[in-house]
């Protein structure tokens, strides 16, 4: 007999079918909006698999409900939307899907980087509300990015993307991390900086760290206070990791001078969140590792993760 599994998203065909050749599938496929948490608690007590977003809340209650559980394939590099304490106990194997993202999530960090530094977003609005009358010398003017300082906080593989890219554009890149890389040090001649000195120097500051209860709230009042008048954030990982009342209040304060932001504590937002009304704040919905070809290649991932387990090989990579 197969084994049965719940899918809690709509996915491309071509994922299906090849889930569908080696599991009995359940899928939620309604809308493009997240599984109601009630249809989930019904679903998890059938199945031997669990293939979900960042979007669902993997947690105590869910897996105390799934005595059959075995995997759960999270379709994202990130995973602080699983309960690893709870999986852990009953033995789950839990799922990620990383590498595959590093450089399109790299990409779009550096886009968003360079759309806050030069107002990319206001200039684009600007000709569509009619505003542009003539050049003019201070018209729309923003930062620099080629000889600027970039602080790269994580200097993980998606760290390490984004400075070979700001290495093209002859940035000085300092990073910090819990422990030195000598490899990219020499490799991309990244110069370490302790927490303090680092806000204090950059120019830009990337958050490029995971979600984790360490992370929570890494970047707050303390940290805005050394950062620099003329200085952005950029975060592109998680919500949580940024104090967003912290960053509100810096903004609003002329602390820093702006921020782009791909990721909140609570998704989605909408027009009315403080942030949007901000000009100097580029909101992005979430869309860091969102190229077709990569989107592609993580639902197939985590599907391939799923597959493994539930016949007993080894997932292409696992958290726990
Ligand atoms: C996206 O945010 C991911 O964790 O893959
Ligand atoms: C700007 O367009 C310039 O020519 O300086």
């Amino acid at each position: 007999m197969k084994p049965k599994i719940y899918v809690t998203r709509k996915l491309e065909d071509r994922i299906i079918a090849k889930l569908e050749k080696y599991c009995e599938v359940s899928m939620w496929d309604k809308e493009d909006i997240p599984v109601p948490r009630e249809v989930l608690m019904a679903e998890v007590p059938k199945v031997d698999g669990l293939y979900c977003l960042l979007t669902e809340t993997i947690d105590q209650e869910i897996i105390r409900l799934a005595p059959r559980l075995k995997v759960i394939s999270n379709m994202a590099v990130g995973y602080n939307n699983i309960d690893l304490t709870a999986a852990r106990e009953r033995n789950i194997v839990v799922t990620n899907t990383p590498d595959i993202l590093t450089e399109t999530t790299a990409d779009l960090t550096f886009a968003l980087l360079m759309a806050t530094a030069r107002r990319i977003v206001e200039a684009v609005d600007y000709i569509k509300n009619n505003q542009w009358q003539t050049w003019s010398p201070m018209q729309l003017t923003g930062r620099d990015v080629y000889g600027a300082t970039l602080g790269i906080i994580g200097m993980g593989r998606i760290g390490s993307a984004l400075a070979r890219r700001a290495n093209g554009f002859a940035m000085n890149v300092v990073y910090h991390n819990r422990n030195r890389s000598p490899k990219e040090e020499q490799e991309l001649g990244v110069q370490y900086l302790e927490w303090e000195e680092l806000f204090k120097t950059s120019d830009y500051i990337c958050v490029m760290v995971p979600y984790s209860e360490e992370t929570k709230n890494l970047i707050a009042e303390k940290e805005f206070q050394l950062m620099k008048e003329t200085s952005m954030l950029i975060n592109t990982s998680r919500g949580g990791i940024v104090n967003e009342d912290a960053l509100y209040h810096a903004l609003t304060n002329q602390q820093i001078w702006a921020a782009g932001l791909d990721v909140f504590e609570q998704e989605p937002i909408d027009n009315t969140n403080r942030f949007v009304s901000l000009p100097n704040v580029t909101t992005l919905p979430h869309i860091g590792s969102a190229s077709m070809a990569t989107r592609l290649k993580m639902e197939e991932v985590a599907a391939e993760n799923l597959i493994r387990v539930l016949q007993g090989r080894s997932p292409l990579y696992s958290v726990i």
